[in-house]
């Protein structure tokens, strides 16, 4: 990593761990949020990454291929999953579930939209030897019409989608497709009729997999797992534009038995009188370039609130839960920690979290990208990766310059700021992501399909990017490898 720039230090985290119910949220503080302006050179011109590159996804080339043949937009994506996180495939055909959208649709407009559709494609096939897009063959959507919109009370919905989750299998193909069930009550305008009402949901199916294709039955049932309680957990009275979604679950060796989930959320304060405390800013005693709680609630931060929630199984068949105190939050930093995950390697937890560049808080800047928090369980005092940042693995990016949107991406930065998004380390450090937009003001294309795998190394409290995988960092397309098939004598 470079040296740094002028600024404050990161909190002090020891990373201990404190047991799974224990009142003990770890604080990614402002302290910590601004070391990614540490990172980053002032003095990068027009179009250049500012960033290190170490912590830099490779430039996506314009010219992507699309992995539906244009059949449907494809974001976030999730393959089948275990507790520990290994992907399976099913009788030779990897499977992946992603949210997919008419392509009739502007992308941006997808998310009132999302629908879960599921690829699959043959197993164990080098990415070198598969097609440019990854080879995956579109199957469908998984849930028929209507089904995901019963468990709502209030039926006079404008739009019912189904947003992120993951998937477990188990023994005799049965799947637990966890996913966030959506309802939109918006006006004509767009404009909230009343606050929308995401879930976090479980529907069960199973899966028939042969050499010739991938079916599923059952997923004709939702049950409805969790709502924000507004105590851990901001809900819509709350908030009209609260996060609440993206359940991913796994377990803990330090707690054989028991099923936890990591999703997001926001921290239960309501919007108007949110306000950040002097842990949330994280200052060492006497730091010259420390903020007061004063600066920082009056300066409009207080609207980025977002945390990472657990909640654990109380039965088996994972369809009761109850909350615990949230495991991360990210008051005054950044308003959206988005699809979550527990990684475990060498005994430690990584807990892994998207964030957008536009949704940090006033005061706080970094790129679009996955960011990494380190502990010795799956609660403990996590220390931010990448000397206190956070950042794992971020787009090109120019601090020195505004963003853009994905529509309007910003002529001064680099091509790639918004190439990639939602990202998921998978095992061995695989990272995939989806492409949302490669170019610059007059001339990007929108991607809406996945973005090529890339691979971070993972050592202790830091990662860095592996140039030498695939093309200069650069592997497969929509490369989302099993690493264990069923019918190899798998786990499962
Ligand atoms: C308690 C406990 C603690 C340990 C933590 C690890 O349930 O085992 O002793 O610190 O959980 O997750
Ligand atoms: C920005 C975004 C997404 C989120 C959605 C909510 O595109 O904030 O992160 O899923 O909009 O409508
Ligand atoms: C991430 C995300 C998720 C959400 C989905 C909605 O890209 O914002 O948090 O489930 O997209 O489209």
């Amino acid at each position: 990593l470079p040296d740094l720039q002028d600024g404050p230090e990161p909190t002090v985290h020891t990373q201990e761990a404190f047991a799974p119910e224990d009142d003990f949220t770890a604080k990614w503080t402002r302290a910590d949020a601004r070391q990614l302006k540490r990172l980053s050179d002032p003095t990068a011109g027009s179009k250049q990454n500012s960033m290190p590159t170490s912590l830099t996804m490779p430039d996506v080339p314009q010219d992507f291929p699309d992995m539906s043949n244009e059949e449907v937009w494809v974001w976030d994506s999730w393959p089948l999953t275990d507790e520990d996180a290994n992907q399976y495939s099913v009788n030779g055909q990897e499977i992946i579930f992603s949210l997919v959208a008419d392509r009739n649709l502007v992308f941006d407009e997808r998310h009132v939209f999302a629908k879960i559709g599921y690829f699959y494609r043959p197993a164990g096939i080098p990415a070198d030897e598969r097609p440019a897009n990854g080879g995956w063959t579109y199957g469908g959507l998984v849930f028929d019409e209507g089904v995901t919109g019963e468990i709502f009370p209030d039926q006079s919905y404008s739009h019912q989608t189904q947003w992120s989750g993951s998937a477990r299998i188990s023994k005799g193909g049965e799947i637990k497709l966890f996913f966030t069930d959506v309802a939109f009550y918006r006006n004509e305008d767009g404009s909230n009729r009343k606050p929308y009402d995401p879930r976090i949901a479980l529907s069960v199916g199973k899966v028939h997999a042969n050499k010739n294709g991938v079916r599923f039955t059952g997923f004709d049932k939702v049950t409805d797992l969790l709502q924000a309680d507004g105590t851990y957990y901001q809900t819509g009275a709350q908030n009209e534009f609260f996060n609440f979604r993206d359940p991913f679950t796994f377990e803990d060796p330090a707690h054989p038995g028991e099923t936890y989930m990591v999703f997001e959320g926001n921290s239960a304060m309501p919007r108007e009188s949110a306000t950040c405390d002097a842990e949330d800013l994280g200052y060492n005693e006497g730091d010259p370039f420390a903020e007061t709680v004063e600066q920082v609630n009056a300066s409009g931060a207080t609207y980025q609130i977002g945390n990472v929630g657990l909640a654990r199984a109380t039965n088996k068949a994972l369809t009761k839960w109850e909350f615990l105190p949230p495991i991360l939050s990210a008051n005054c930093v950044t308003d959206q920690t988005e699809r979550p995950q527990i990684y475990q390697k060498d005994g430690k937890y990584y807990l892994f979290t998207i964030s957008h560049r536009g949704t940090f808080a006033s005061g706080i800047d970094g790129p679009e990208g996955v960011y990494g928090f380190v502990g010795d369980g799956i609660r403990s005092d996590y220390q931010p990766m990448n000397s206190g940042s956070g950042l794992a693995l971020g787009n090109p990016t120019n601090l020195n310059f505004a963003g853009g949107q994905p529509f309007a991406p910003d002529y001064n930065q680099p091509i790639g700021h918004f190439q990639a998004y939602s990202h998921y380390v998978m095992p061995g450090g695989l990272v995939q992501s989806f492409i949302d937009t490669v170019g610059t003001e007059g001339d990007f294309r929108r991607g809406g399909t996945l973005a090529p795998t890339v691979k971070i190394d993972i050592d202790g409290a830091s990662s860095a990017v592996d140039y030498a995988y695939g093309d200069g960092g650069l592997g497969g397309y929509a490369d989302i490898p099993a690493n264990i098939d069923v019918n190899s004598g798998g786990k499962i």
